[in-house]
């Protein structure tokens, strides 16, 4: 570890004491002046508050209802209409049969040393250390393109790989799918709410607290609760960010659409930025454009950028090679994620659902993008 292991381990110890199954703590009966639904520390700090004297203080939630700022805890709200949700169908595998078949073939009967080779220098760039949490920006030219799929494969990808605490942030003030992409079934706390709470004395268990916890592990801020209106304002998300940076080693950002004003400022305060491209004509000449303004901001924005060329339909005619290479000309690396039927389908990924290449390209865009961001001090 570097010099970024004393922070991560603290962070660790401290969410190892915290509640132990990172889930946020149910409100508890007893707890009469905490409002419904805010976090309320469980387990063995819980049970020390009321002789909190004679052990050492561990600094508890500011209590929202005494914030003149917070009026009342939001309602917990289903991130997909139950009715629908049951029409959601079955999840479809991103891979054949036949080529799944072949695959577990293959791994029994050939050694495969030079992919696990490759596996492991991804799998090493993925889990570099850091000092300060890093920041990921996912944007596009446009909605529709994968951004909130890219976010969430990204989110997942961290934190298959990494054992610091890992965040997904939705940033998009339009009605964002990031939460059900990342299997959330409901939400409450958005960002909005948090850049009200959030002080500089909260632990990591405490903001945890407001946050969604995601299934494979990692947690989840809302941009909003799926209801038209209340944008989020570049002041929140700069508030948000800064203030959640000191407790996620890494922040993936599902922003809006370009040129947004968040989009924008999202993309100028990153630590690194992934830019998704469609893969059409368009979408890339587009897309070539982004990274132009791009060269054009200071902090060096082009040499911190990624392209995942995505492949968002199976009717794309488009040369991949050819589109690659039009967007690698200013120098940044593109990394192609491939039509898969289980992304298709929307809802909620699955990674085990995920086809082999879009795993790759996942991990792939996750160490490109981490490569990027440590760079940036
Ligand atoms: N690699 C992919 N393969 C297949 N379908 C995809 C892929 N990426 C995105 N999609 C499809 O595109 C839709 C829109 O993607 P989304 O991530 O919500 O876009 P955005 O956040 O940019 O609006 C998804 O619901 C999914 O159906
Ligand atoms: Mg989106």
């Amino acid at each position: 570890m570097t010099q970024g292991g004393d922070w991560q381990q603290d962070l660790l110890r401290e969410l190892a004491n915290g509640s132990p199954d990172s889930a946020p703590p149910p409100s508890r009966p007893d707890a009469s002046d905490a409002i419904p639904g805010a976090p309320v520390r469980t387990g063995a700090a819980a049970d020390a508050e009321p002789g909190a004297e004679s052990l050492p203080a561990a600094p508890l939630v500011p209590r929202p209802s005494h914030d003149p700022r917070v009026a009342a805890a939001p309602e917990s709200v289903p991130t997909v209409d139950p009715r629908l949700a049951i029409a959601l169908g079955r999840p479809q595998h991103g891979d054949s049969v036949a080529r799944r078949t072949s695959r577990s073939l293959r791994k029994l009967t050939a050694s495969a040393g030079g992919d696990v080779a490759e596996q492991t220098r991804l799998a090493q760039e993925v889990q570099q250390p850091v000092s300060t949490g890093r920041v990921i920006a996912v944007t596009s030219i446009r909605g529709g393109v994968g951004k909130s799929t890219v976010s969430a494969l990204l989110g997942r990808t961290f934190n298959h790989y990494r054992h610091d605490p890992v965040l997904a942030l939705e940033a998009d003030t339009a009605l964002g799918t990031l939460p059900v992409r990342m299997g959330a079934e409901s939400v409450r706390w958005s960002c909005g709410d948090l850049a009200r709470i959030l002080t500089p004395a909260m632990q990591l268990t405490d903001v945890t607290g407001y946050l969604v916890p995601v299934a494979d592990g990692g947690w989840l801020l809302p941009a909003g609760q799926g209801r038209v209106g209340a944008p989020l304002d570049v002041r929140t998300y700069r508030t948000v960010t800064l203030a959640l940076r000191r407790y996620f080693a890494v922040t993936v950002v599902d922003c809006e659409s370009l040129p947004g004003e968040v989009a924008r400022t999202a993309m100028d305060t990153a630590h690194a930025r992934v830019v998704v491209a469609p893969m059409t004509a368009e979408g890339v000449n587009g897309t070539r454009q982004v990274l132009d303004w791009l060269a054009q901001l200071p902090h060096s924005a082009l040499a911190t950028t990624v392209v995942a060329l995505s492949a968002a339909s199976p009717d794309t005619t488009l040369d991949a090679k050819t589109a690659a290479a039009h967007l690698r000309e200013p120098g940044v690396p593109v990394v192609l994620l491939p039509y898969d039927p289980h992304l298709a389908q929307g809802g909620p990924i699955h990674t085990a659902m995920l086809g082999q290449a879009t795993r790759t390209a996942a991990v792939r865009l996750a160490a490109e993008a981490m490569r990027h961001a440590v760079r940036m001090r």
